[in-house]
């Protein structure tokens, strides 16, 4: 197969051979070349540099016009899957209930519960299918997808088997995870313990004997799952090499981060409410954290402290939270946006953690999260805008132009 030469382009961005995650002042720092061209064989890239040293024939040239490059985004934290939209709890929120009260009254997680249930493998599938097709024209080049909305073991192995057939599908990494743990199920209401029990003696066992998580995940949250159960569940999946990233301090601070710490959890996610001592054990854990703005944006709860937690040189990554109750949108450049305005990260930093940090969290960055030699050729071109901080500044319009995945223009 022939070379495929991106020419013409007016800074390429997010080059780095490292491996690690940013953190601190380098989180910051993205590397890039003005007046660049990229090289890529086959789904790789094979070279880059300043346009004035591109050497050598290539098959196939797209041209960038002065436009901007950077390595497709990575979202680490979805719920993809999921059978329907909730837009009537989102007018209930204009009307004035919050987020747990519609939970009370039987409505969020537990309503796209009782839709999915009753949906069959093959419409989710396809659902899931149209979203993430839209998903890759927005730029996102890798995808983390959680079960959660099943609850019994019938509807999350179906969950997850959409997910293995995504995985199947697409040219993209995709992680999932099973989250088993996202409420409790109606069946179970007055016998929480029964249903940890179920997850992990039922669920869990049967999940990892057809290999259908990567990782394992649980709201651990006043009203959802407690610390001890949390701690149950993240003890079991390491028991069989499932090891946990977790829904923490959404709403409260009660030692949910501690105990993610002893337990060697890869991840805690959300952090909307974050006390002294949860950032101090952050900062001695190598756990990463996760900031979701779109969630604090679309049910309006404070956003993740990122500066404080950037300062206490915690690898610091942001997420989506696609979901149909609290973040129903995958767009990542409108996730930027967010954490530039609202949590004052720099379009750098905010990029650094779209990419190489969140690459580095889903241990997939030696295939993907920046522009390096081997990698693979998933890249974002944007021929309207000029610099990297012109993405998330228009926020709201799509600037992408073209994404490459796997060296091939995705259409
Ligand atoms: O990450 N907080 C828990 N889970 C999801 C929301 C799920 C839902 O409302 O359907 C979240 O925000
Ligand atoms: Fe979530």
């Amino acid at each position: 197969m022939g070379r495929t030469r991106l020419i013409n382009i007016g800074h390429l961005y997010g080059i780095t051979e490292g491996l690690s995650p940013k953190i601190g002042s380098d989180l910051a720092i993205v590397e890039n070349i003005e007046n660049a061209y990229l090289d890529f064989e086959a789904d790789r890239i094979v070279g880059y540099g300043k346009m004035s040293d591109a050497a050598g024939e290539s098959a196939e040239t797209y041209d960038v016009q002065g436009g901007i490059v950077y390595p497709t985004y990575i979202d680490c934290h979805t719920h993809l899957v999921y059978a329907q939209n909730r837009e009537g709890e989102f007018v209930d929120r204009i009307k004035g209930l919050t987020y747990q009260e519609i939970a009370q009254r039987g409505g969020g997680i537990l309503n796209s519960v009782e839709k999915l249930r009753s949906m069959s493998e093959d419409e989710l599938f396809s659902e899931a299918k149209t979203r993430l097709d839209k998903l890759i024209k927005l730029g996102t080049g890798a995808i983390e997808i959680k079960s959660g909305y099943g609850l019994s073991l019938d509807a999350e192995v179906k969950m997850l088997r959409v997910v293995k057939r995504l995985k199947q599908t697409y040219s993209i990494p995709i992680k999932a995870t099973f989250l088993g743990a996202h409420a409790f199920p109606t069946e179970f209401k007055d016998k929480p313990e029964a249903y940890v029990d179920y997850i992990i003696d039922v669920m869990l066992p049967a999940i990892a004997q057809e290999g259908l998580a990567d990782y394992i995940d649980a709201f651990c949250e006043v009203g959802y799952f407690n610390v001890e159960q949390t701690k149950r569940i993240v003890q079991a999946g390491n028991q069989v090499g499932i090891h946990a990233r977790l829904h923490v301090n959404q709403f409260e601070s009660f030692g949910a981060i501690q105990m993610a710490a002893e337990n060697n959890a890869i991840s805690v996610e959300h952090l909307e409410v974050l006390s002294d001592a949860d950032v101090e054990v952050l900062s001695n854990s190598s756990m990463y954290a996760v900031g979701l703005p779109a969630c604090s944006f679309f049910i309006k709860i404070p956003y993740t402290d990122a500066r404080r937690l950037i300062e206490a040189k915690v690898p610091f990554v942001l997420a989506s939270d696609y979901n149909p109750g609290s973040s129903p949108t995958g767009n990542l450049s409108f996730v930027m946006s967010l954490a530039c305005i609202y949590m004052q990260m720099l379009p750098s930093e905010a990029l650094n953690a779209l990419t190489v940090n969140a690459a580095c969290s889903l241990g997939i960055e030696n295939e993907v999260g920046s522009i390096a030699v081997g990698k693979k050729a998933n890249v974002i071109v944007s021929q309207q805008v000029k610099t990297l901080s012109a993405v998330p500044y228009q926020f709201g319009e799509n600037v992408i132009d073209a994404v490459f995945i796997n060296g091939q223009l995705t259409t």
